[in-house]
């Protein structure tokens, strides 16, 4: 993709997406709005369209969600698995480049990222139109959580909408050590995806586990620090985007407060994902070669029990002999979603951030601050 394109694309997008998005994001019924559901008409005609491919066949079955680039609709093959396929808008083909990324993507086996469907890799046509076909996650992108949370845009924050608790802090630290092996995961591609905003950011509901897609903003570059993702989001009524906007859902000002703090230290600190990844990872609980597995064997809770072992299973000398006393395992005693008024808490509960042991303090990167492909 050229920058040239890029950046007027950006510019235009800036202008024109808000109101859109806003109007036709969601297929959820509860906000569907009269422009929506003219949207959703044209979108029905595809619905029970088959997608074949030497092996399989998919058929569409409901539209899950609506970008820049297209509708993306959930489809079934003949044995209730379930793939993602992406209608591209009219007008636009099928890059190669983000073709050759995702393969590229795809043979990392990673678990914090949606590969090309299998069987469906050389799928490059559906239904008349150009597409492409991924792994489909059954769940949510991270910016509907917030609009679930009655959140869209800044001015919803300033005027108290947000369900502030929605979020606990323990889900988030987990949403955000699982991006940061998702971005690791990208630069493992030597790839480069500064549009890894929250609406390309999938939470999954039975698994728990994040997941992105879209990496149609992705382009090759061995260095790149997950600078872009973690920036300050803009005011008004511009939507959110930013892993930071998540931090207006937890309801502890101490909470809030560490999670930024954390955001700010993985822009500055920080000249690749990895070391971001290993940095926050022991921020709070060092590993600790005399107690090996202390941690693991307190069976704290799923979420971040898998957290753990999806850091696990990167290998890591350091990963599994984890112990000491850190926010996670304060957050065992604190399992329930914070209430909305939470009272004020003890000094020792709040989680307080060592510095990380990995981190090199290296100038701010201004490499990856290009705006995102496709704002909202
Ligand atoms: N593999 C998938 N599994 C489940 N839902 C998906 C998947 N891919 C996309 N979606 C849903 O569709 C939405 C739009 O998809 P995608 O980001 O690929 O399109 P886009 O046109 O690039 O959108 P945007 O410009 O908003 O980034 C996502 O935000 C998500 O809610
Ligand atoms: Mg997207």
């Amino acid at each position: 993709m050229s920058t040239g394109w890029y950046v007027s694309a950006v510019a235009l997008a800036s202008f024109a997406r808000p109101l859109f998005v806003a109007a036709v994001r969601s297929t959820d019924e509860d906000e569907v709005s009269h422009l929506s559901m003219l949207e959703e008409h044209d979108k029905s005609t595809f619905i029970g369209c088959v997608v074949t491919s030497p092996r399989r066949s998919l058929t569409l079955e409901k539209v899950v969600g609506d970008g820049a680039e297209g509708d993306v609709y959930r489809a079934k093959d003949q044995s209730g698995k379930y793939a993602a396929v992406k209608l591209l808008r009219q007008g636009q083909e099928v890059d190669k480049e983000v073709v050759n990324n995702l393969k590229a993507l795809s043979s990392l086996h990673s678990k914090h990222i949606s590969k090309l469907e299998k069987d469906f890799e050389d799928v490059q046509e559906c239904c008349g139109k150009p597409c492409l076909v991924t792994e489909f996650v059954a769940g949510k992108d991270a910016a509907k959580i917030l609009w679930d949370n009655c959140i869209r845009t800044m001015n919803d924050v300033d005027h108290g909408m947000a369900r502030r608790g929605a979020l606990s802090y323990k889900l988030l630290r987990s949403i955000l050590l699982q991006s940061l092996a998702g971005f690791r995961d990208t630069e493992k591609a030597q790839l480069c995806n500064t549009d890894q905003q929250l609406r390309n950011v999938m939470f999954d509901d039975a698994t728990e586990l994040v997941v992105f897609i879209d990496f149609d903003g992705a382009f090759e570059d061995e260095d790149c620090p997950p600078t872009w993702p973690f920036r300050e989001d803009r005011g008004g009524g511009t939507s959110l985007q930013s892993f930071r906007s998540l931090s207006y859902l937890l309801a502890d000002d101490g909470d809030k407060s560490a999670y930024l703090e954390l955001c700010d230290r993985l822009v500055k600190n920080y000249a690749t994902a990895e070391q971001a990844l290993f940095g926050e990872a022991f921020a709070s609980s060092p590993p600790d070669a005399s107690k090996p597995g202390a941690f693991f064997n307190r069976h704290p809770d799923d979420i971040i029990t898998r957290q753990l072992q999806a850091l696990l299973d990167t290998g890591s000398p350091h990963i599994g002999k984890v112990s000491g006393k850190g926010p996670w395992e304060v957050a065992v005693t604190t399992c329930w979603p914070v209430p909305q008024h939470a009272p004020a808490r003890h000094p020792s509960q709040n989680p307080t951030f060592s510095e990380p042991m990995h981190a090199e303090t290296k100038p701010q990167h201004h490499a990856s601050q290009k705006p995102p492909s496709k704002p909202i």
